[in-house]
């Protein structure tokens, strides 16, 4: 008998590779609509607002002076400069121009740390329920995931016995994410100084911080663990313009560290994407020393409709709402409803027509929760809320 042996035309390494389960609810409520069904979207992960004028007429500004071609792999000098300066103001530490790189959104520089510093075989500890890239691409790099389970008795904070013990020779790099997606827990300056005494007595153990969501805040001020002693140089800072500036689809991000890092995530930057559009960086020059008032309004909407969805949640047979102290998601526990995350996802989907998510597409420890966006008109929010409680009701 003759043997086929048909090899696959895939890299071994994209079977371990994950994705966004946002962008596939999306694409499913989309066809839903295309079919004629009215739906509710408080899956996706973007403020609902638009782009500031004075940034985008910056935009403009800039593709008619020129800003069309090709420009340094680590940002615009200028970008560079007035990221480090706000950095610095904000995390109350010094950061030069030398120590940013610009990147096509923030989450490239997801993939270019990880993939800059971390070796097959050793482990990264990530929050789970977690932003869900960070578990892919540390099992793209052959890496093994060390997951930290957020638990709503603790606020979705760290357990410190837990972290302890999870700290061993192998590892490598601590993720960190504050305040969170998916849970909009914020981690409290004990937690962050946890992280970073197991750092400081630890040669080569870099702290990954993804500050993305640090200006949606509604209680208190947001605190880097950069900003702790010594920990500047051993922390590689992740932000951006998307959340902040409403400006998702600019692809614009950033990350901030120490030199000889920076240099080999540029040199990655040079290998994969050249550069990052060169108007965009200008419209981020905009958002970064031009007004800010856009910032503080559109936190005061999401912090007025945070109050709307938790009230409307807990008012819900089945379901409990922790307030989120930061972004603009809730992950409510829906235990009491007795539907797994996956089934009332999609029972809400079809049957209610509102497009939310599993808690479980940010990990295993996301089981008995979903997430909902809270970033998107008070108008929709209530009219959700009325269909998720009848689609409950007649379960
Ligand atoms: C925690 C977290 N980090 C990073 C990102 C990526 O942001 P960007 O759109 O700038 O790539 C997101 C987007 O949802 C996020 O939630």
């Amino acid at each position: 008998m003759q043997v086929i042996w048909v090899a696959s035309i895939f890299a071994e390494r994209m079977k371990v590779l994950g994705t966004e389960t946002a962008f596939e609810v999306l694409a499913k409520a989309k066809a839903l609509e295309r079919q004629g069904k009215n739906i509710v979207h408080l899956e996706i992960g973007e403020p609902d607002f638009d782009t500031p004028k004075h940034i985008k007429d910056a935009a403009v500004k800039a593709l008619y002076a020129g800003y069309t071609h090709y420009v340094p792999a680590a940002g615009i000098q200028e970008l560079r400069e007035a990221i480090a300066e706000d950095v610095a103001k904000s995390r109350k530490i010094e950061v030069s121009p030398e120590e940013v790189v610009v990147a096509p959104g923030a989450k490239p520089i997801i993939f270019l740390a990880i993939l800059a510093c971390v070796n097959p075989g050793e482990e990264v500890l990530y929050p789970n329920p977690g932003f869900p890239i960070y578990e892919s691409v540390i099992n793209f790099v052959g890496a093994k995931p060390v997951p930290l389970p957020l638990e709503e008795e603790k606020d979705f904070g760290l357990d410190h016995e837990y972290v302890k013990e999870r700290i061993t020779k192998k590892t490598k790099m601590i993720i960190i994410n504050s305040p969170e997606n998916p849970t909009g827990g914020v981690l409290t300056r004990e937690d962050l100084k946890l992280i970073a005494d197991c750092v400081s007595d630890r040669d080569n153990v870099l702290v990954f911080s993804d500050e993305v969501y640090s200006r949606i805040i509604y209680e208190g001020e947001h605190e880097s663990i950069a900003s702790f002693p010594g920990m500047k140089d051993e922390t590689i800072i992740l932000d951006g313009f998307s959340k902040t500036y409403a400006m998702t689809g600019w692809r614009l991000g950033y990350g901030v560290m120490r030199k000889d890092l920076a240099q080999k995530i540029t040199q990655l930057m040079i290998n994969s994407n050249s550069c990052t559009c060169a108007f965009a960086q200008m419209a981020g020059v905009e958002a970064l020393k031009g007004p800010q008032d856009s910032v503080k309004e559109m936190v005061a909407e999401f912090k007025k409709r945070r109050e709307i969805i938790v009230s409307g949640l807990n008012s819900i047979k089945g379901i409990t709402c922790k307030k989120p102290c930061g972004a603009f998601y809730v992950f409510p526990n829906i235990t009491g409803t007795g539907m797994k995350s996956q089934e009332l996802s999609d029972y809400l989907l079809n049957k209610a027509g509102v497009a939310v998510l599993p808690g479980t597409a940010f990990g295993a420890y996301g089981e008995g929760y979903l997430r909902l966006s809270f970033a998107n008109s008070v108008e929709n929010i209530k009219k959700a809320l009325n269909r998720i409680s009848e689609a409950i009701e007649t379960l």
